[in-house]
Protein backbone atom coordinates (compact mmCIF):
# COMPACT_ATOMS: atom_id res chain seq x y z
CA UNK A 1 0.00 0.00 0.00
CA UNK A 2 2.80 2.85 1.00
CA UNK A 3 4.86 1.31 -1.36
CA UNK A 4 1.84 1.97 -4.07
CA UNK A 5 1.52 5.28 -3.02
CA UNK A 6 5.00 6.36 -3.52
CA UNK A 7 5.14 4.58 -6.76
CA UNK A 8 2.35 7.18 -8.04
CA UNK A 9 4.35 9.81 -7.06
CA UNK A 10 5.49 12.64 -9.95
CA UNK A 11 9.12 13.81 -9.58
CA UNK A 12 7.89 16.86 -7.82
CA UNK A 13 6.54 15.41 -5.14
CA UNK A 14 9.20 13.24 -4.69
CA UNK A 15 12.16 15.69 -4.46
CA UNK A 16 9.82 17.76 -2.02
CA UNK A 17 9.65 14.36 0.16
CA UNK A 18 13.61 13.77 -0.20
CA UNK A 19 14.03 17.70 1.03
CA UNK A 20 12.15 16.99 4.29
CA UNK A 21 13.80 13.85 5.12
CA UNK A 22 17.28 15.84 4.30
CA UNK A 23 15.88 18.69 6.92
CA UNK A 24 14.95 16.29 9.79
CA UNK A 25 18.47 14.59 9.60
CA UNK A 26 19.61 17.62 9.68
CA UNK A 27 17.70 19.11 12.58
CA UNK A 28 18.46 15.91 14.24
CA UNK A 29 21.72 15.48 14.22
CA UNK A 30 22.35 19.56 14.65
CA UNK A 31 20.30 19.20 17.55
CA UNK A 32 22.28 21.21 20.57
CA UNK A 33 22.41 19.31 24.13
CA UNK A 34 20.24 20.79 27.34
CA UNK A 35 21.96 24.36 28.40
CA UNK A 36 23.86 24.61 25.56
CA UNK A 37 24.70 28.81 24.69
CA UNK A 38 22.23 30.25 22.76
CA UNK A 39 22.39 32.02 19.57
CA UNK A 40 21.30 33.52 16.49
CA UNK A 41 18.52 30.74 14.66
CA UNK A 42 20.71 28.94 11.99
CA UNK A 43 19.35 28.71 8.49
CA UNK A 44 18.99 24.69 7.68
CA UNK A 45 21.93 23.12 6.40
CA UNK A 46 24.81 25.96 6.27
CA UNK A 47 24.00 27.61 9.68
CA UNK A 48 24.96 30.69 10.05
CA UNK A 49 28.04 30.47 8.08
CA UNK A 50 26.59 34.53 6.50
CA UNK A 51 27.09 35.67 10.10
CA UNK A 52 30.27 37.77 10.08
CA UNK A 53 33.12 36.27 12.60
CA UNK A 54 35.19 39.24 12.62
CA UNK A 55 35.03 40.78 15.96
CA UNK A 56 32.63 43.51 15.03
CA UNK A 57 30.41 41.36 14.35
CA UNK A 58 30.84 39.04 17.44
CA UNK A 59 31.01 42.06 19.66
CA UNK A 60 27.29 42.94 18.28
CA UNK A 61 26.00 39.20 18.82
CA UNK A 62 27.58 39.06 22.43
CA UNK A 63 25.72 42.41 23.24
CA UNK A 64 22.18 40.63 22.00
CA UNK A 65 22.67 36.69 23.54
CA UNK A 66 25.36 37.39 26.29
CA UNK A 67 28.71 36.58 27.10
CA UNK A 68 28.88 33.37 26.47
CA UNK A 69 26.90 32.55 23.04
CA UNK A 70 27.10 29.98 19.86
CA UNK A 71 27.30 29.59 16.29
CA UNK A 72 26.54 26.97 13.94
CA UNK A 73 29.15 27.18 10.81
CA UNK A 74 28.31 24.41 8.55
CA UNK A 75 27.74 21.29 10.70
CA UNK A 76 30.50 22.64 13.02
CA UNK A 77 29.29 24.50 16.70
CA UNK A 78 31.54 27.38 17.74
CA UNK A 79 30.88 29.42 21.12
CA UNK A 80 32.59 32.47 21.71
CA UNK A 81 32.96 33.83 25.22
CA UNK A 82 33.07 37.56 25.63
CA UNK A 83 34.05 40.43 28.41
CA UNK A 84 37.14 39.94 30.89
CA UNK A 85 35.67 38.04 33.96
CA UNK A 86 34.00 35.44 31.29
CA UNK A 87 37.07 35.32 29.23
CA UNK A 88 39.68 35.16 32.65
CA UNK A 89 36.82 31.87 34.06
CA UNK A 90 37.96 30.18 30.64
CA UNK A 91 41.41 30.74 30.38
CA UNK A 92 42.57 31.04 33.75
CA UNK A 93 40.29 29.66 36.16
CA UNK A 94 39.27 26.66 34.14
CA UNK A 95 43.16 26.23 33.51
CA UNK A 96 42.58 22.71 31.36
CA UNK A 97 39.40 23.05 30.05
CA UNK A 98 40.03 24.68 26.58
CA UNK A 99 43.38 23.73 26.18
CA UNK A 100 43.51 21.92 22.40
CA UNK A 101 43.25 23.64 18.83
CA UNK A 102 40.59 22.65 16.82
CA UNK A 103 40.62 21.27 13.14
CA UNK A 104 40.48 24.69 11.03
CA UNK A 105 40.34 22.86 7.33
CA UNK A 106 41.96 26.69 5.86
CA UNK A 107 44.92 26.45 8.62
CA UNK A 108 44.61 22.55 8.58
CA UNK A 109 46.12 22.74 5.12
CA UNK A 110 49.35 24.09 5.71
CA UNK A 111 49.96 23.05 9.50
CA UNK A 112 48.23 19.73 9.69
CA UNK A 113 48.39 20.02 13.58
CA UNK A 114 51.97 20.25 13.31
CA UNK A 115 54.26 23.04 15.32
CA UNK A 116 53.13 24.84 18.36
CA UNK A 117 50.02 26.87 17.35
CA UNK A 118 48.06 24.80 15.39
CA UNK A 119 49.10 21.25 17.37
CA UNK A 120 46.99 19.56 20.14
CA UNK A 121 47.62 16.37 22.82
CA UNK A 122 51.40 15.35 23.59
CA UNK A 123 53.06 16.78 20.57
CA UNK A 124 51.93 20.00 21.73
CA UNK A 125 52.81 19.87 24.85
CA UNK A 126 56.51 18.77 23.29
CA UNK A 127 56.87 21.23 20.52
CA UNK A 128 55.99 24.16 23.39
CA UNK A 129 58.44 22.99 25.74
CA UNK A 130 61.53 22.66 23.55
CA UNK A 131 60.07 26.47 22.01
CA UNK A 132 60.12 28.12 25.30
CA UNK A 133 63.53 26.53 26.58
CA UNK A 134 65.13 27.28 23.28
CA UNK A 135 63.31 30.77 22.50
CA UNK A 136 64.77 32.04 25.92
CA UNK A 137 68.45 29.70 25.55
CA UNK A 138 69.17 31.61 22.38
CA UNK A 139 67.56 35.26 22.91
CA UNK A 140 66.97 36.24 26.88
CA UNK A 141 68.94 34.31 28.68
CA UNK A 142 72.48 35.47 26.68
CA UNK A 143 71.25 38.72 26.53
CA UNK A 144 72.00 38.58 22.82
CA UNK A 145 68.06 39.75 22.30
CA UNK A 146 68.62 43.01 23.76
CA UNK A 147 71.70 43.54 21.51
CA UNK A 148 70.34 42.09 18.11
CA UNK A 149 67.50 44.62 18.36
CA UNK A 150 69.18 47.69 19.61
CA UNK A 151 71.36 47.25 16.54
CA UNK A 152 68.05 46.03 14.25
CA UNK A 153 66.86 49.75 15.47
CA UNK A 154 70.34 51.57 14.17
CA UNK A 155 69.40 49.95 10.49
CA UNK A 156 65.48 50.80 11.13
CA UNK A 157 66.47 54.54 11.68
CA UNK A 158 68.92 54.77 9.07
CA UNK A 159 66.59 53.27 6.48
CA UNK A 160 63.57 55.66 7.43
CA UNK A 161 66.42 59.12 7.41
CA UNK A 162 66.97 57.76 3.57
CA UNK A 163 63.60 58.47 2.99
CA UNK A 164 62.51 60.83 1.40
CA UNK A 165 59.30 62.42 1.68
CA UNK A 166 56.09 60.47 2.75
CA UNK A 167 55.98 56.96 3.18
CA UNK A 168 54.85 54.04 4.02
CA UNK A 169 56.39 52.27 6.94
CA UNK A 170 54.88 48.48 6.63
CA UNK A 171 57.56 46.37 5.20
CA UNK A 172 60.45 48.29 6.99
CA UNK A 173 58.91 47.47 10.08
CA UNK A 174 58.07 44.00 8.85
CA UNK A 175 61.34 43.27 7.70
CA UNK A 176 63.28 44.88 11.00
CA UNK A 177 61.02 42.94 13.72
CA UNK A 178 61.03 40.00 11.12
CA UNK A 179 65.10 39.96 11.66
CA UNK A 180 65.03 39.56 15.08
CA UNK A 181 63.06 35.85 15.08
CA UNK A 182 65.16 35.13 11.69
CA UNK A 183 68.34 35.99 13.82
CA UNK A 184 66.88 33.54 16.69
CA UNK A 185 65.74 30.99 14.21
CA UNK A 186 67.76 31.07 11.26
CA UNK A 187 70.74 32.41 12.26
CA UNK A 188 71.27 35.48 10.45
CA UNK A 189 68.96 38.76 9.35
CA UNK A 190 68.25 39.92 5.79
CA UNK A 191 69.03 43.43 4.10
CA UNK A 192 65.57 45.95 3.74
CA UNK A 193 65.88 45.49 -0.04
CA UNK A 194 66.97 41.63 -0.54
CA UNK A 195 64.15 41.21 -2.69
CA UNK A 196 62.88 37.55 -2.32
CA UNK A 197 63.02 37.89 1.83
CA UNK A 198 60.33 41.38 0.67
CA UNK A 199 58.44 38.88 -1.82
CA UNK A 200 57.90 36.40 1.50
CA UNK A 201 57.19 39.63 3.78
CA UNK A 202 54.29 40.79 0.57
CA UNK A 203 52.92 37.46 0.61
CA UNK A 204 52.77 36.70 4.52
CA UNK A 205 50.92 40.12 4.80
CA UNK A 206 48.77 39.27 2.01
CA UNK A 207 47.81 35.59 3.47
CA UNK A 208 47.05 37.25 6.81
CA UNK A 209 45.03 39.64 5.86
CA UNK A 210 43.14 37.09 2.92
CA UNK A 211 42.37 34.50 6.18
CA UNK A 212 40.05 37.39 7.68
CA UNK A 213 38.19 37.77 4.58
CA UNK A 214 34.09 36.14 4.64
CA UNK A 215 34.66 34.28 1.71
CA UNK A 216 38.09 32.68 2.38
CA UNK A 217 36.30 31.60 6.02
CA UNK A 218 33.41 30.03 3.94
CA UNK A 219 36.04 27.30 3.02
CA UNK A 220 36.06 26.32 6.85
CA UNK A 221 32.67 25.18 6.33
CA UNK A 222 32.81 23.38 3.18
CA UNK A 223 36.42 22.93 2.50
CA UNK A 224 35.85 19.81 -0.17
CA UNK A 225 33.33 21.74 -2.28
CA UNK A 226 35.85 24.73 -2.17
CA UNK A 227 39.17 22.74 -3.09
CA UNK A 228 37.54 22.71 -6.17
CA UNK A 229 36.29 26.40 -6.56
CA UNK A 230 38.58 29.44 -7.37
CA UNK A 231 38.29 32.43 -5.24
CA UNK A 232 40.63 33.90 -2.58
CA UNK A 233 41.44 31.00 -0.62
CA UNK A 234 43.25 29.75 -3.85
CA UNK A 235 45.47 32.93 -3.51
CA UNK A 236 45.93 32.27 0.35
CA UNK A 237 47.65 28.34 0.12
CA UNK A 238 49.55 29.26 -3.36
CA UNK A 239 51.09 31.97 -0.87
CA UNK A 240 52.04 29.74 1.43
CA UNK A 241 53.30 27.35 -0.60
CA UNK A 242 56.00 30.01 -1.67
CA UNK A 243 56.69 30.50 2.12
CA UNK A 244 56.90 26.98 2.81
CA UNK A 245 59.58 26.03 0.27
CA UNK A 246 61.50 29.64 1.54
CA UNK A 247 61.52 28.00 4.90
CA UNK A 248 62.60 24.51 3.46
CA UNK A 249 65.86 26.53 2.10
CA UNK A 250 66.70 27.42 4.92
CA UNK A 251 66.76 23.97 6.78
CA UNK A 252 68.08 22.16 4.27
CA UNK A 253 70.93 24.61 4.13
CA UNK A 254 71.47 24.29 8.02
CA UNK A 255 71.22 20.70 7.52
CA UNK A 256 74.39 20.62 5.24
CA UNK A 257 76.79 22.43 7.49
CA UNK A 258 75.11 21.55 10.85
CA UNK A 259 77.40 20.58 13.51
CA UNK A 260 75.83 18.35 16.51
CA UNK A 261 78.52 20.03 18.85
CA UNK A 262 77.83 23.85 18.01
CA UNK A 263 74.21 24.54 17.67
CA UNK A 264 74.09 27.64 16.41
CA UNK A 265 70.43 28.71 16.20
CA UNK A 266 66.75 27.39 16.94
CA UNK A 267 67.00 24.98 13.87
CA UNK A 268 70.33 23.57 14.97
CA UNK A 269 68.86 22.88 17.86
CA UNK A 270 65.84 21.47 16.61
CA UNK A 271 68.14 19.86 14.34
CA UNK A 272 69.59 17.74 17.56
CA UNK A 273 66.34 17.28 19.73
CA UNK A 274 65.58 15.51 16.17
CA UNK A 275 68.48 12.82 17.40
CA UNK A 276 67.44 12.87 20.90
CA UNK A 277 64.34 11.89 20.03
CA UNK A 278 64.47 9.07 17.88
CA UNK A 279 62.63 7.01 19.75
CA UNK A 280 59.83 9.22 20.60
CA UNK A 281 58.35 9.36 17.15
CA UNK A 282 54.43 11.04 19.10
CA UNK A 283 56.40 14.24 20.22
CA UNK A 284 56.54 14.79 16.48
CA UNK A 285 60.48 15.54 16.30
CA UNK A 286 61.21 15.30 12.48
CA UNK A 287 61.81 17.74 9.61
CA UNK A 288 57.97 18.09 8.49
CA UNK A 289 57.20 19.78 11.96
CA UNK A 290 60.76 21.68 12.31
CA UNK A 291 59.22 23.61 9.10
CA UNK A 292 55.83 24.37 10.48
CA UNK A 293 57.45 25.39 13.72
CA UNK A 294 59.57 27.31 12.05
CA UNK A 295 56.47 28.89 10.11
CA UNK A 296 54.73 29.26 13.66
CA UNK A 297 57.67 31.76 15.13
CA UNK A 298 58.27 33.23 11.85
CA UNK A 299 54.65 34.03 11.06
CA UNK A 300 53.44 34.81 14.61
CA UNK A 301 56.70 36.72 15.40
CA UNK A 302 56.31 39.26 12.57
CA UNK A 303 53.28 39.92 11.65
CA UNK A 304 51.45 40.61 15.33
CA UNK A 305 54.52 42.73 16.43
CA UNK A 306 55.38 44.57 13.16
CA UNK A 307 51.43 45.98 13.43
CA UNK A 308 51.61 46.75 16.92
CA UNK A 309 54.01 49.30 16.02
CA UNK A 310 52.87 50.30 13.40
CA UNK A 311 49.87 51.44 15.29
CA UNK A 312 52.38 52.73 17.48
CA UNK A 313 53.46 55.56 15.17
CA UNK A 314 49.81 56.03 13.84
CA UNK A 315 48.53 56.70 17.18
CA UNK A 316 51.78 59.15 17.88
CA UNK A 317 50.69 61.31 14.79
CA UNK A 318 47.15 60.62 15.53
CA UNK A 319 48.21 62.50 19.15
CA UNK A 320 51.23 64.68 18.58
CA UNK A 321 51.03 66.01 22.53
CA UNK A 322 51.42 62.39 23.50
CA UNK A 323 54.20 61.42 21.10
CA UNK A 324 55.70 64.91 22.63
CA UNK A 325 55.36 64.08 26.24
CA UNK A 326 56.75 60.25 25.59
CA UNK A 327 59.92 62.27 23.70
CA UNK A 328 60.37 64.61 26.58
CA UNK A 329 60.53 61.61 28.90
CA UNK A 330 63.53 59.44 26.47
CA UNK A 331 65.35 62.93 26.51
CA UNK A 332 65.09 63.10 30.43
CA UNK A 333 66.04 59.33 30.88
CA UNK A 334 67.93 58.15 27.76
CA UNK A 335 69.18 61.89 26.31
CA UNK A 336 70.04 61.12 22.33
CA UNK A 337 73.94 60.07 23.11
CA UNK A 338 73.40 56.30 24.00
CA UNK A 339 71.02 53.89 22.39
CA UNK A 340 67.73 52.58 24.81
CA UNK A 341 67.97 49.89 26.86
CA UNK A 342 65.67 47.44 28.55
CA UNK A 343 66.88 48.83 31.98
CA UNK A 344 65.29 52.11 31.12
CA UNK A 345 61.92 50.66 31.45
CA UNK A 346 61.45 51.15 35.24
CA UNK A 347 62.42 54.98 34.72
CA UNK A 348 59.82 55.31 31.75
CA UNK A 349 56.16 55.04 33.44
CA UNK A 350 54.70 57.18 30.94
CA UNK A 351 56.23 55.44 27.92
CA UNK A 352 55.58 52.17 29.35
CA UNK A 353 51.64 53.38 29.78
CA UNK A 354 51.39 54.57 26.01
CA UNK A 355 53.25 51.31 24.75
CA UNK A 356 50.29 49.16 27.14
CA UNK A 357 48.04 51.68 25.55
CA UNK A 358 49.04 51.35 21.76
CA UNK A 359 48.64 47.66 22.34
CA UNK A 360 45.14 47.52 24.21
CA UNK A 361 43.81 50.11 21.67
CA UNK A 362 45.49 48.15 18.56
CA UNK A 363 43.89 45.38 19.44
CA UNK A 364 46.02 43.29 16.87
CA UNK A 365 44.57 39.30 17.49
CA UNK A 366 41.17 40.49 18.58
CA UNK A 367 39.71 37.10 19.02
CA UNK A 368 42.89 35.14 19.99
CA UNK A 369 43.02 31.60 18.27
CA UNK A 370 40.70 29.67 18.37
CA UNK A 371 40.39 26.60 21.13
CA UNK A 372 38.92 23.60 21.47
CA UNK A 373 36.81 22.08 24.62
CA UNK A 374 39.28 19.79 25.68
CA UNK A 375 36.53 17.86 28.37
CA UNK A 376 32.60 19.02 28.78
CA UNK A 377 32.65 22.11 30.26
CA UNK A 378 30.13 24.75 32.31
CA UNK A 379 30.95 28.13 31.62
CA UNK A 380 28.39 30.79 32.86
CA UNK A 381 25.79 28.35 33.72
CA UNK A 382 25.92 26.59 30.06
CA UNK A 383 27.10 23.36 28.86
CA UNK A 384 29.96 22.98 26.11
CA UNK A 385 30.28 19.63 25.39
CA UNK A 386 34.08 17.97 24.34
CA UNK A 387 35.40 18.92 21.09
CA UNK A 388 33.34 22.20 20.64
CA UNK A 389 35.30 25.07 19.06
CA UNK A 390 35.30 27.91 20.93
CA UNK A 391 37.00 31.50 20.69
CA UNK A 392 37.89 34.00 23.20
CA UNK A 393 37.12 37.44 22.32
CA UNK A 394 40.08 39.33 23.65
CA UNK A 395 38.87 42.29 21.85
CA UNK A 396 35.90 42.40 24.05
CA UNK A 397 38.28 42.28 27.31
CA UNK A 398 40.64 44.88 25.83
CA UNK A 399 37.62 47.14 24.83
CA UNK A 400 35.29 46.04 28.57
CA UNK A 401 33.61 48.86 29.65
CA UNK A 402 33.69 47.63 33.09
CA UNK A 403 37.47 47.49 33.15
CA UNK A 404 38.55 50.70 31.33
CA UNK A 405 37.74 54.17 32.15
CA UNK A 406 37.36 55.08 28.22
CA UNK A 407 37.82 52.26 26.02
CA UNK A 408 37.05 53.66 22.80
CA UNK A 409 39.70 56.26 23.43
CA UNK A 410 43.67 56.17 23.26
CA UNK A 411 44.31 57.33 26.44
CA UNK A 412 47.58 56.53 28.51
CA UNK A 413 46.05 57.12 31.32
CA UNK A 414 44.78 53.85 31.87
CA UNK A 415 48.20 52.22 32.50
CA UNK A 416 48.71 55.09 35.14
CA UNK A 417 47.71 55.68 38.82
CA UNK A 418 47.42 59.05 40.60
CA UNK A 419 51.32 59.94 41.00
CA UNK A 420 51.91 59.28 37.34
CA UNK A 421 53.66 55.55 37.94
CA UNK A 422 53.01 52.66 35.78
CA UNK A 423 50.92 50.58 36.96
CA UNK A 424 49.92 46.96 35.36
CA UNK A 425 45.87 45.90 34.74
CA UNK A 426 44.50 42.19 35.14
CA UNK A 427 42.19 42.91 32.05
CA UNK A 428 45.10 43.62 29.69
CA UNK A 429 45.49 40.11 27.34
CA UNK A 430 46.56 40.96 24.20
CA UNK A 431 48.85 37.95 24.37
CA UNK A 432 45.55 35.85 25.56
CA UNK A 433 46.14 33.73 29.14
CA UNK A 434 46.01 30.25 30.31
CA UNK A 435 48.06 27.37 28.73
CA UNK A 436 47.98 28.56 25.14
CA UNK A 437 49.49 32.13 26.43
CA UNK A 438 51.91 33.39 23.35
CA UNK A 439 55.05 31.82 23.64
CA UNK A 440 56.98 34.81 22.04
CA UNK A 441 54.96 37.64 24.75
CA UNK A 442 58.43 38.62 26.74
CA UNK A 443 59.86 38.55 23.37
CA UNK A 444 57.27 40.82 21.79
CA UNK A 445 57.48 42.84 24.74
CA UNK A 446 61.27 43.46 24.38
CA UNK A 447 60.76 44.46 20.75
CA UNK A 448 57.77 46.65 20.87
CA UNK A 449 59.31 48.78 23.46
CA UNK A 450 63.00 48.91 21.81
CA UNK A 451 61.59 49.71 18.28
CA UNK A 452 59.45 52.44 19.85
CA UNK A 453 61.45 54.33 22.13
CA UNK A 454 64.59 53.88 19.39
CA UNK A 455 62.24 55.29 16.72
CA UNK A 456 60.92 58.20 19.08
CA UNK A 457 64.20 58.93 19.99
CA UNK A 458 65.47 60.07 16.68
CA UNK A 459 62.70 61.23 14.98
CA UNK A 460 59.17 63.24 15.20
CA UNK A 461 56.44 61.24 12.90
CA UNK A 462 53.59 63.11 11.16
CA UNK A 463 51.12 62.10 8.42
CA UNK A 464 52.24 63.11 4.50
CA UNK A 465 50.85 66.39 3.16
CA UNK A 466 47.34 65.79 2.54
CA UNK A 467 47.07 62.50 4.29
CA UNK A 468 43.47 62.28 6.38
CA UNK A 469 44.97 59.42 8.83
CA UNK A 470 42.00 56.94 9.70
CA UNK A 471 42.33 54.87 13.10
CA UNK A 472 39.32 52.01 11.42
CA UNK A 473 41.71 49.30 11.11
CA UNK A 474 41.82 46.27 8.57
CA UNK A 475 40.08 42.79 9.17
CA UNK A 476 42.38 40.14 8.07
CA UNK A 477 43.47 37.19 10.71
CA UNK A 478 45.31 40.15 12.40
CA UNK A 479 43.56 44.03 13.00
CA UNK A 480 46.01 46.37 11.01
CA UNK A 481 45.88 49.33 10.59
CA UNK A 482 45.34 50.69 6.99
CA UNK A 483 47.75 51.77 4.85
CA UNK A 484 49.11 55.17 5.37
CA UNK A 485 52.26 57.32 4.43
CA UNK A 486 54.01 59.75 7.20
CA UNK A 487 56.78 61.85 7.32
CA UNK A 488 59.86 61.27 9.77
CA UNK A 489 61.64 64.63 10.76
CA UNK A 490 64.68 63.63 13.04
CA UNK A 491 65.31 65.56 15.74
C1 LIG B 1 52.56 41.98 19.77
C2 LIG B 1 52.94 40.78 19.46
C3 LIG B 1 52.16 39.53 19.70
C4 LIG B 1 50.85 39.35 20.05
C5 LIG B 1 49.79 40.42 20.28
C6 LIG B 1 50.62 37.93 20.14
C7 LIG B 1 49.42 37.35 20.49
C8 LIG B 1 49.20 35.99 20.55
C9 LIG B 1 47.92 35.39 20.86
C10 LIG B 1 46.64 36.14 21.18
C11 LIG B 1 48.09 34.04 20.81
C12 LIG B 1 47.00 32.98 21.00
C13 LIG B 1 46.97 32.45 22.40
C14 LIG B 1 45.79 31.54 22.65
O1 LIG B 1 45.52 30.64 21.88
O2 LIG B 1 45.12 31.75 23.67
C15 LIG B 1 49.48 33.78 20.48
C16 LIG B 1 50.03 32.53 20.34
C17 LIG B 1 51.32 32.30 19.94
N1 LIG B 1 52.30 33.24 19.72
FE1 LIG B 1 52.09 35.24 19.88
N2 LIG B 1 51.78 37.27 19.84
C18 LIG B 1 52.76 38.20 19.57
C19 LIG B 1 54.08 37.96 19.25
C20 LIG B 1 54.65 36.72 19.13
C21 LIG B 1 56.04 36.48 18.86
C22 LIG B 1 57.11 37.56 18.69
C23 LIG B 1 56.22 35.14 18.76
C24 LIG B 1 57.51 34.46 18.46
C25 LIG B 1 58.00 33.49 19.05
C26 LIG B 1 54.92 34.52 19.01
C27 LIG B 1 54.66 33.16 19.01
C28 LIG B 1 53.44 32.59 19.32
C29 LIG B 1 53.19 31.15 19.29
C30 LIG B 1 54.18 30.08 18.88
C31 LIG B 1 51.85 30.97 19.68
C32 LIG B 1 51.10 29.66 19.83
C33 LIG B 1 51.11 29.20 21.27
C34 LIG B 1 50.36 27.88 21.48
O3 LIG B 1 49.45 27.59 20.73
O4 LIG B 1 50.71 27.16 22.43
N3 LIG B 1 54.00 35.52 19.24
N4 LIG B 1 50.14 35.00 20.33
Amino acid sequence: MILQVLLDLDYKSWLIGLFLFLLLIDIIRNKNPPRFPPGPRPLPFVGNIFTGLDFKSIDKLAEEYGEVFSLRLGSEKAVFISGYKMVKEALITQLDSFVDRPVLPLFHKIFRGLGVGLSSGYLWKMQRKFANTHLRHFGEAKKNLELSIQQESVFLCQAFKDEKGAFNPLFYLNNAVSNIISALVFGHRFEYHDERFLNILRLDTEAILLAGSAQTQLYNAFPRLFDYLPGPHQKFFANYKTILEFLKDEIRKHQEDFDPLEPRDYIDAYLLEMEKKNSDPEAGFNIETLVITTLDMFEAGTETAATTLRWGLLYMMKYPEIQKQVQEEIDRVIGQSRQPCLSDKPNMPYTEAVVHEIQRAGNVVPLGFPKKASKDTTLGGYFIPKGTTVTTNLSSVLNDKNEWKTPDSFNPGHFLDDQGQFRKREAFLPFSAGRRVCVGESLARMEIFLFFTSLLQHFTFSPGPGVELSLEGQMGFTYAPSPYRMCVNPR
